[in-house]
Parts: structure tokens; C-alpha cells; sequence
């Protein structure tokens, strides 16, 4: 990819993301399941931007969605609403009501006083809900802490005993229809075994909900695949597909996934000007015009992300890449080898495409980066740089 010219053309912080990249993971994940009902439902949250989203809903992608928001962008974006599942621990009236009314495929049902509230909604609509239950497997995902989902101490789903006794509810109700079962365990996940774990914990659950008569359509397993930034082993995908299968143990049901980051994160990038080095007696700082507005991965959670320098310089020393915003916590990467910058260099910084715009703000009034798409040698302006203008929009009618 030509980040200099990507770079003279839009402008600097950018975000590029490659849609033929997209558009392999996408094939390589619905393929590891072929020969079985399945349904990649892409986690809109790991990357928003509606040219992706419409990108996969071309693909025959379906969408996992956590706010009535995503919903709208994916149905924006060209999704089939029995495509969309939508998910979250807090959903708002306003939010069940519109799904209800979008056709979705289901709503994901995280506690029973949510279920008390579809009912009553659905019921106020005279609609019929589908419904899955997150079910909580209590397994240990052995990620980061903060993206660690499925554990009792999380906030996350409902016990078994709790999921069994909502989904008894569910069909004795005249408006919900409980379609589907759901886990997410966690994100970021180089060993799928703990997923495979909770198939097997949530696949027993499913034998017994039929035995109720209650027929359970969907598995969804939630997302969580994890992708290497640095030198994390990429997931074998065949053994988790086989893996998920092993555990059904012969059910008949489509198998659901949400994965975000694997699909977009080794898509995209980030590219950044040097502003200037600095030195603060031996140590050496790069200042770059990207910061933990753009990128917050870094800071939240001391994630890594690969920094390469754009073009040839043989003189390396350690370094942090940071950013202008004021807070200590604002670097990009810490401790690195680049080669001497000057003002105008650019740095390239990798797997950038999940979580990386979508968590993007308007921190220290900076405008949120453009973002572009690439797709075979082509690059488009997909999400046009904020301006100051964008940014005290909602502010400046009022100012007295
Ligand atoms: N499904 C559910 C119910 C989820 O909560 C998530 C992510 C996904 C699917 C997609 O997970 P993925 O395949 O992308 O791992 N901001 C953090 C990640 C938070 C993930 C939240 N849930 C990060 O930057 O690492």
C-alpha cells in the first residue's frame, strides 16, 4: 500500500483499511463452518464505518449489534433484518420497540427483568419477539481482564439455572419465541478451547431445552477470535469450527458467530505524522499527530500495536510514540526501535481496523481522523476528517 501518497492525498491521522483483506477473513471464517447451516454476524462495534458494513453485508454477512444505533447503520448499510442480532446488557424501551418493529432476527435477552420488558413491549406492539439468552458458562477466557466476559463476576448474560427458567417463560409467553442461545466468553482470544468449553457447558443446555420443547434454532457462539499483533499464534480455524461441531454433538441448528476484531483488525491501519523528537535527558520521545483519541488501545488496556517507519533509515534507537494530548497515558507505543524522524515522517501503525476508530473521541477538542477504503489498488474517502465546526455543532446554538 502507498501510505505517502494515502498520506499527501487525505491528510494525516488516517485510518486505511483494506476491503479485499475483509473480504478474505470473512470467507476464511464462513468457510471454516461450510457444509453446516452458519451465520457470520459481524460484530459492528469492532469498526462501524457504514462502507464496511455494507462492504460485508455484500458479502451475505449478518450483524451483531449492541445499540439501536448499530442497528440503524447496519440496516443503513443494506443488511437483511433477519440478519441482525441485538445484543447488550442495557437495552432502553425506545430500543426494543424499534427492533420489534425492524423484523430483526433476535433480540439477546441478558437478564430476566429484560425479558419482563420485551414481553411488554412486544405484547404493547402486538408483535410476536425472537429471542435468545446470553447464558454465562463461567469459563475462564484467559484474556485481558477488561475484555473478559464470561465469568460470574462479569456483568455479562445469566446463569444456567436463571437461562432455564426464563426460557421456560419464554415459551409459555404469547409474545416472545425463544429462537436461539447465546455465550461470549471474551475477546481477543488465542486459545479458542475455553469457547469450545462453553459450547460444551451450552450444548447440553440446548439437549435439555428440547427435551422441554423447546427448539432452539440458533447457536451463537459469540465472537472473540483473536488476531496477532505481535507474535500471538494465529487461530487455527478449522479446529474451532471442528471443535464447536464436536460439541453439538449432532444438533441440528445453525451456528451464529460475532466476530469483530478478526475480521477488521489485521484490515485496517492507522497512519501518523512525526511532529518532532524530543528528548527528556536519555529518553528519546517521537510526537506524533495521532493520539489516544484515535487510538486508545494503547492506554486502556497496554496493548500493542506494531509501529513501522515509512521509508529507509538505518540509524535505530528505542523509543515512545506519543501523542499531543496531555496525559501521561497518551502513547501509541512505548519503548520501540525507530530511526531517527524528522518532522513530516510517516509511521505506520498496524492492526489498527478493530476498536481503533470506533473508539475514537473528540478528546482535547481534536476532530476524529478521515478514514479510507482500499479495495483492489483503489482508494475511496469513506468517512470524511471532522472539523472544528463538526465538533461545537451542538453547542454553539445555544451560546448566549
Ligand atoms: N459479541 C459480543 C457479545 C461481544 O461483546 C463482542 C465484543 C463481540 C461479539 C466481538 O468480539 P471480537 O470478535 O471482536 O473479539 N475494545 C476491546 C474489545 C472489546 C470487545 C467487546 N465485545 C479491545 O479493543 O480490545
Amino acid at each position: 500500500m502507498d501510505y505517502r501518497n494515502l498520506a499527501k492525498k487525505y491528510g494525516t491521522p488516517l485510518y486505511v483499511y483494506d476491503f479485499n483483506h475483509i473480504s478474505t477473513q470473512y470467507t476464511q471464517l464462513k468457510s471454516a463452518f461450510s457444509g453446516r447451516k452458519s451465520l457470520v454476524c459481524y460484530a459492528v462495534k469492532a469498526n462501524s464505518n457504514l462502507s464496511v458494513l455494507k462492504h460485508l453485508a455484500n458479502l451475505g454477512a449478518g450483524f451483531d449489534c449492541v445499540s439501536i444505533g448499530e442497528v440503524k447503520r447496519a440496516l443503513m448499510a443494506g443488511a437483511k433484518p433477519y440478519q441482525i442480532i441485538f445484543s447488550g446488557v442495557g437495552k432502553s424501551d425506545d430500543e426494543i420497540k424499534i427492533a420489534l418493529q425492524s423484523e430483526i432476527l433476535m433480540i439477546n435477552l441478558e437478564s430476566e427483568a429484560e425479558l419482563d420488558r420485551v414481553e411488554a413491549i412486544a405484547k404493547e406492539l402486538n408483535k410476536t419477539a425472537r429471542i435468545s439468552i446470553r447464558i454465562n458458562p463461567d469459563v475462564d477466557a484467559k484474556t485481558h481482564p477488561y475484555i473478559s466476559t464470561g465469568l460470574n463476576e462479569n456483568k455479562f448474560g445469566v446463569d444456567i439455572v436463571t437461562a432455564k427458567k426464563m426460557y421456560l417463560k419464554a415459551k409459555n409467553s404469547a409474545h416472545i419465541e425463544p429462537v436461539g442461545v447465546h455465550f461470549h466468553i471474551g475477546s481477543q482470544l488465542t486459545d479458542t478451547q475455553p469457547i469450545i468449553d462453553a459450547a460444551k457447558i451450552v450444548s447440553k443446555i440446548l439437549s435439555e431445552l428440547k427435551s422441554l420443547e423447546i427448539d432452539i434454532k440458533f447457536f451463537d457462539i459469540g465472537g472473540g477470535v483473536g488476531i496477532t499483533y505481535q507474535d500471538e499464534e494465529a487461530v487455527n480455524l478449522y479446529n474451532y469450527a471442528q471443535g464447536i461441531l464436536a460439541a453439538l454433538n449432532g444438533q441440528d441448528v445453525t451456528i451464529v458467530c460475532e466476530p469483530g476484531r478478526f475480521i477488521v483488525g489485521n484490515s485496517g491501519v492507522l497512519i501518523t505524522s512525526v511532529l518532532y523528537e524530543k528528548f527528556n535527558k536519555n529518553k528519546r520521545f517521537v510526537v506524533v499527530d495521532a493520539a489516544m483519541n484515535d487510538l486508545i488501545r494503547p492506554s486502556l488496556y497496554d496493548a500493542h500495536h506494531g509501529v513501522e517507519f515509512v521509508g529507509e533509515n538505518e540509524q535505530n534507537s528505542t523509543c515512545d510514540i506519543v501523542g499531543p494530548i496531555c496525559e501521561s497515558g497518551d502513547f501509541l507505543a512505548k519503548n520501540i526501535w525507530l530511526p531517527t524522524c524528522k518532522s513530516g515522517d510517516l509511521l505506520v501503525v498496524k492492526s489498527a481496523g478493530a476498536y481503533g476508530f470506533s473508539m475514537s473521541s473528540n478528546y482535547n477538542t481534536r476532530v476524529r481522523a478521515a478514514e479510507v477504503g482500499v479495495e483492489d489498488g483503489k482508494d475511496r474517502l469513506i468517512r470524511r476528517r471532522e472539523t472544528f465546526e463538526d465538533l461545537v455543532a451542538f453547542e454553539t446554538e445555544f451560546l448566549k
